[in-house]
């Protein structure tokens, strides 16, 4: 959302300042000017289906969420006409809505209740027959016809942010207006009307894709479109809000956990809802409906802590998983600072590593790429878009819509929403670990300012002239390039070569590189913890294996002690987009944390709160915001600074390595981020896989893989293409490059 302001405009008798390309209302709302609105979406394509956001500009009616400013432009948001026209549509919105505020679970957040009394409505002049519309439930959402305004909120998410475009609208029928009504309403409202009274929301032909993130429930301005998990639990207003950022996958979305106490008997609070600022943050359904991951029960067992002291002070090793505070991970540091133990975090090891190498090559210490550079051509190798981190989908499926963009994605495993996002998304699959020589290929294509030397390493890996073709009309006329290299890269056979490849991308090319994480904090790891390669002897696990286990998942046994979950805690998590943002607590705990831990054993010395070390990652904590303002700018932490180092340019050629037999790849469900959100173990296949296999659906499988043992559920799934499988098991047993050959046992 950045950009300089260049334009100046009048609007409401104030000069202002917005940017080429900016909209009326987004210039006006950037600047506290408010024009009523509704079916617009900032980061959409307007469908123009309320004109409530009517404006006077330079003498002509305009709808300001799409009319683009111009210099000099005078507008004005307010008028005689214009109040009468809003009137009435806000009347017409208002034919046979259902009297129902009273228990509908919008009632106080809705926005046809706020515009309707904004606007005056207190009568209505219109009577007409109302039609049959029965509510229907899809996936987690419910949708309830006749408190839908056809605003199209919902169906242009899906299609324009989620890529999937899995409604669409469809006749509804139903009576005219009365003809002395009809004749009494200007061009504009009976556009309003005509939309309403023409069309419902349904399931389009795409429907089985939807992956149910439940924003289409999130965007609706009414009660039409809701959660269906929340229908009849509370009032809005008796929610309290708490901002965050989600903790799932390396994203890390603002959204806001909405809590109340359990019930009249019950002063505990529980999680009712988590919503977004949808206008700049959507959410995948980890976000939105995996909140559920406090450990609850936790107290302060003295017994079971003295128990954990007695571990910590015999460990060689700490082994840890990345749903894990940024200050939780400097008190580690600490821990083994004074106790001389190892810090193990594979997935976040081979990131520092890949990391290391990359930033030696390209000169700087962090990469240049993040969610914020994807503009019109983007790239994306290594990465499964939809599995691993949704936002990037999202973010790339919304430069193809809004921005004319275009991209390539390099995968060998077909992904059915990938797969049909855009016609401007080209999909060329490859074979599995042939990654070096796709980026070297790049180099060829785009790396213009290539030395002779490490040109001289790749110059006989180009396109085929069909390929090339085809990449030279995307990449035509763009001008933001940016490239996601994702964690297949960072454990591959060949990850040094990649990361130096993706390195002289960085430095000789257009393009900015971006790394994406496998798990949650795993960059905030790679960064802040002094890593060891392997563990030795005793081990604790915190939230991972150990000999004695520190769990945020509920201690179970006298191996294990309660940690507390990060939704019950107040810190820090690094991005993927190389930001620190601020997690704060939205349900209370009472066991014992990784500080009281530290302290036992620090001869003396105190840590009082965790966040008394968020200075250390560059600012204190109660510093940090988190928030977007008024224009989408991001108020969130603040984004880590990358600084110039020495660099090389040594390359190798290409040299791909060979896997025997059947393949499976190591990845979740979609949503399935982590341990919190597993629905169990499973062998994840394409209805090919599971023929060739003789799988059957449900059932227990014995399988080897790279020679170790599983016992796996098999299950179809619909978006995995082409005869591959994925294996998704979460306690770290399989580690390393995430393609592993597979045999029946
Ligand atoms: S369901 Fe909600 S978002 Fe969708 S068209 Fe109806 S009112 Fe708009
Ligand atoms: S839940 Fe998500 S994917 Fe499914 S229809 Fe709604 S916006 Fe689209
Ligand atoms: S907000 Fe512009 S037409 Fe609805």
């Amino acid at each position: 959302m950045g950009g300089e302001l260049t334009i100046a405009l009048t609007i409401d008798n104030r000069l202002v300042r917005a940017k080429e390309g900016d909209t009326i209302l987004s210039a006006a709302r950037a600047n506290d000017i408010y024009v009523p609105a509704i079916c617009c979406l900032t980061r959409c394509s307007a469908t123009l289906a309320c004109r409530l956001c009517m404006v006077d500009a330079d003498g002509k009616r305009a709808y300001s969420c799409n009319a683009k400013v111009k210099e000099g432009m005078v507008v004005n948001t307010d008028g005689e006409d214009l109040r009468a026209d809003r009137r009435a549509i806000m009347e017409i919105y208002a034919i046979n809505h259902p009297l129902q505020c009273g228990v509908c679970d919008k009632s106080g957040e809705c926005e046809l209740q706020d515009n309707a009394l904004f606007q005056n409505v207190s009568s209505q002049n219109c009577a007409i027959k109302d039609s049959g519309r029965k509510a229907v439930t899809w996936g987690k959402t419910r949708y309830d016809p006749a408190l839908c305004i056809v605003c199209e909120r919902c169906v242009t998410v899906c299609k324009d942010i989620i890529g999937v475009a899995a409604l669409s609208t469809t006749p509804r029928g139903g009576d005219a207006l009365p003809e002395s009504y009809k004749e009494s309403l200007s061009k504009d409202v009976y556009a309003v009307w005509n939309k309403m009274n023409k069309s419902l929301i349904a399931r389009s032909a795409k429907g089985d894709g939807c992956t149910g993130c439940g924003e289409c429930a999130a965007v609706c301005p009414t009660g039409a479109m809701i959660a269906d998990e929340f229908q009849y639990k509370s009032n809005a207003w008796e929610l309290r809000r708490v901002p965050s950022s989600c903790v799932h996958c390396p994203s890390a979305c603002h959204l806001i956990y909405e809590t109340k106490q359990i019930g009249v008997d019950n002063p505990s609070e529980t999680i009712y809802r988590v919503t977004n600022d949808f206008h700049f943050q959507s959410l995948c359904g980890a976000g939105r409906f995996g909140y559920d991951f406090a450990n609850k029960n936790a107290k302060k067992d003295t017994e079971a802590f003295n128990r954990a002291i007695a571990a910590l002070k015999q460990a060689k090793s700490i082994s840890f998983g990345s749903f894990i505070s940024n200050e939780e991970i400097l008190i580690l540091n600490r821990i083994k600072k004074r106790l001389g133990v190892k810090l193990i975090n594979p997935s976040a090891y081979a990131l520092s590593r890949f990391l290391k190498t990359f930033s030696a090559v390209s000169g700087k210490t962090l990469y240049g790429g993040s969610k914020e550079t994807i503009g019109d051509f983007t790239l994306s190798i290594g990465i499964r878009l939809s599995n691993d981190n949704p936002q990037l989908r999202y973010a790339i499926n919304n430069a193809l819509v809004a921005k004319k963009g275009a991209a390539i994605d390099f995968h060998p495993i077909g992904d059915s929403i990938v797969d049909t996002m855009h016609k401007n998304m080209l999909v060329l699959r490859g074979e599995v670990g042939g990654e070096e020589i796709v980026l070297a290929k790049l180099l060829n294509r785009f790396a213009d300012r290539l030395p002779a030397k490490p040109r001289a390493k790749i110059a006989k890996f180009i396109f085929d002239e069909a390929e090339l073709e085809r990449i030279d009309k995307l990449a035509e006329n763009k001008s933001e390039f940016t490239i996601i290299a994702g964690s297949d890269l960072f454990d591959h056979p060949r990850s040094e070569n990649l990361a130096r490849m993706l390195g002289l991308l960085e430095k000789y090319s257009p393009f900015k590189v971006m790394l994406s994480p496998r798990n949650g904090n795993d960059l905030g790891a790679a960064l802040f913890a002094d890593l060891d390669e392997s563990a030795d002897g005793y081990t604790i696990g915190y939230n991972a294996k150990g000999d004695f286990v520190l769990s945020a998942f509920g201690a179970k046994g006298k191996k294990e002690l309660d940690m507390p979950s990060l939704i019950q805690q107040e810190g820090t998590i690094t991005s993927a987009n190389k930001r620190i943002t601020p997690i704060y607590p939205a349900l209370g705990y009472d066991g014992w944390t990784l500080a009281d831990l530290y302290n036992a054993v620090a001869d003396g010395e105190e840590i009082e709160r965790a966040t008394d070390l968020s200075a250390e990652l560059g600012a204190p904590f109660d510093a940090l915001e988190n928030e977007f303002s008024a224009s989408g700018v991001e108020r969130r932490g603040f984004e880590l600074a990358s600084s110039a180092i020495e660099s090389t340019d040594a390359i190798e050629p290409p040299n791909p390595p060979k896997i025997e037999g059947a393949i499976v790849y190591l990845a979740h469900p979609i949503d399935e981020f982590n341990a919190y959100l597993s629905s169990g173990d499973k062998l994840l296949a394409s209805e090919e896989f599971l023929a060739k296999f003789g799988l059957k659906e449900g059932k227990k499988a014995k399988v080897a893989i790279d020679g170790a043992n599983f016992t796996l559920t098999a299950q179809k799934d619909k978006y995995i293409q082409g005869g591959f499988a994925f294996v998704s098991v979460y306690d770290e047993t399989l580690t390393g490059w995430r393609f592993k050959s597979i045999e029946r046992r």
